[in-house]
């Protein structure tokens, strides 16, 4: 008998420790309603999550316009459930530089670069990626088709979507690099001006191209009609694209960038995107300074003098890792975070001109992300752009295609800046078929008990919202307080912490200035975190959307067994 039981016992056991392996729910946080329900429609109808994130990213690209889209690219970081333990890949679908572009794309006769066709019009953007990557997820990590995951984009494109406010925002600050683009104004204009909101945008062009994409896989986008016309429509606005471009994109499957930290692992975006190894800097250092309570001046001080040196070491040595020497072993160790934590002085802060040049600092809202979740334990952190709002503000003719100028990522000068006021270097350089370096932090932690999906658009301030919305999930906080918590950033260069305005008490500001730090406000405008938690203990998932934007979170039982 007392064998027979203790084998029940066991069996009993395993079936605990199973159903603990997978969460039984799923769910999905965007950054629109209609993408979210586009990923759950998609869960119900049998796909896993990257099905799932295929019907999300596509349709971003429609209802989103100013964030991304078939005319970019980004980064998926995939958890692959399962009771043998998860495993990680990541999908690097980043532009790359044409072919023709090189170190003097934006320099004119005088030698100066030039900033307008570095962000406006066909000459700023990259080969675009995201087309390749949803191929890749359907072909190699779906169940179901490449047609059923893109139906219901190819829906929102042609029965249309309500402008946001967030449109009306993001779009107000494109407004004049849109209007001087008759495609982009007859899509995304009405009468050359910022549609009201509620105003249906329908775009049968873009539902077209994702059609031929769904029909014919790759070759539907970067050959034949779609690529005749791309071309086409950038040589003639003065862009250098080939059809050689086209066939030479790849996606790349990268390792992620793991560390131990906060009692977790940490999995994050590798190079092309600095997240990853700045977060490992940052969590890293954090935990070997002296303990201080979440929220003080002296743990906001550890904080901002971490993110100071890390921005540091992003300007001075990242860059692709395909084309430079980047020591990522050493950058991301826990005695290198060990090494920078030691150099802060506890009660001073280190001005940014020891470590090099100030420059100023431009602000930008742009990008998009979703963290998503299967029954299985699949789960999906993407975050995609074509860089600043609208892109390039150039739409081709004929395709819908929305073009990205994410080739101002590049250091096009490298004694120079970006719209984002990121300082840069030489292993930032434009080159051909390089790809330039991004701050999009697609980011998992996961320990035994617990599972943290997260990332947020934002420019050069991604990186610091995924850091504080990490602390929070480490911290034990609701996954609603990881989207919501007042924000805090700084970037080495321009030497100031900027802060939404709630982030410190009046006292605090005054205390953080009298340790030297300047101190900015900066509204409450940035950021769209999207994120979920799954508890294994409790077997409980949860997920949230950022109340700065108007996405959506929704968690549901699935509709279809397995
Ligand atoms: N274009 C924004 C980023 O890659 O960080």
């Amino acid at each position: 008998m007392i064998p027979r039981l203790s084998v029940l016992l066991g069996l009993l056991l395993a079936c605990a420790v199973q159903a603990a392996s997978i969460p039984g729910q799923q769910a999905v946080a965007t950054a629109h309603p209609l993408a979210t329900a586009a990923a759950h429609r998609i869960l119900d109808e049998g796909g896993n999550a990257f099905d799932a994130a295929i019907a999300a990213a596509a349709t971003l690209g429609v209802v989103e316009p100013y964030g991304s889209g078939l005319g970019g690219g980004g980064f998926f970081l995939l958890r692959q459930g399962g009771n043998e333990g998860a495993r990680y890949r990541f999908i690097d679908a980043r532009e790359t530089a044409p072919l023709k572009a090189g170190r003097d794309l934006y320099r004119d006769a005088a030698e100066e670069v030039q900033r307008d066709p570095a962000i406006n019009g066909p000459l700023a953007a990259g080969i675009p990626g995201l087309p390749a990557a949803l191929v890749h997820l359907a072909d190699e990590y779906g169940q179901l088709t490449l047609k059923q995951s893109l139906a219901p984009a190819i829906q929102a494109a042609e029965q249309g979507f309500a402008v946001s406010s967030r449109y009306r925002a993001l779009g107000s600050f494109r407004l004049e690099a849109m209007r001087r683009d008759a495609e982009t104004s007859r899509l995304f204009l009405r009468d050359n001006d910022i549609p009201a909101e509620g105003t249906l945008i329908k775009q049968p062009e873009l539902a077209q191209t994702l059609r031929l994409l769904a029909d014919q896989g790759r070759d539907g986008f970067y050959r034949g009609q779609v690529a005749e016309r791309l071309l086409t429509g950038v040589q003639e606005a003065g862009g250098v694209w080939q059809q050689a471009d086209l066939d030479a994109y790849k996606i790349i499957e990268r390792e992620p960038i793991r560390f131990a930290s906060h009692g977790y692992e940490v999995i994050s975006a590798p190079l092309p995107s600095a997240g990853g190894i700045a977060l490992a800097g940052i969590m890293q250092g954090l935990e070997s300074l002296p303990p201080s309570k979440t929220g003080s001046v002296q743990w906001t001080h550890h904080l901002v003098e971490m993110m100071r040196r890390t921005y540091h070491d992003r300007a001075a040595l990242l860059g692709d890792s395909d084309f430079i020497e980047v020591p990522v072993a050493r950058l991301v160790s826990a005695s290198y975070a060990r090494k920078l934590a030691a150099s802060i002085d506890p009660d001073h802060a280190t001005p940014s001109t020891a470590l090099g040049q100030t420059r100023p600092f431009n602000e930008g809202t742009n990008t998009t992300h979703f963290s998503l979740i299967d029954r299985n334990g699949n789960a999906v952190a993407a975050t995609l752009s074509i860089n600043l709002p609208f892109g390039a503000a150039f739409t081709v003719p004929g395709t819908g295609v929305v073009l990205n100028n994410e080739m101002d990522d590049f250091a096009a000068d490298p004694a120079g800046e970006n719209a984002y006021s990121l300082a840069g270097s030489e292993a930032n350089a434009i080159s051909p078929g390089k790809r330039p370096l991004s701050s999009m932090t697609p980011t998992m932690l996961e320990n035994d008990q617990h599972l943290a999906v997260l990332g947020t658009p934002g420019g050069s301030r991604i990186i610091t919202m995924v850091l504080l919305g990490a602390l929070e999930a480490v911290d034990g906080q609701p996954v609603e307080r990881w989207v919501s918590r007042p924000r805090f950033h700084h970037q080495y260069l321009p030497d100031r912490i900027q802060a939404e305005d709630a982030t410190f008490s009046g006292e605090q500001t005054a205390a953080l200035r009298a340790m030297g730090h300047k101190v900015e406000l900066a509204g409450r405008d940035y950021g769209d975190m999207q994120a979920l938690s799954w508890d294994k203990k409790k077997g409980e998932i949860s997920a949230a959307s950022d109340p700065r934007g108007v996405g959506e979170a929704l968690v549901t039982a699935p509709q279809k067994a397995d």
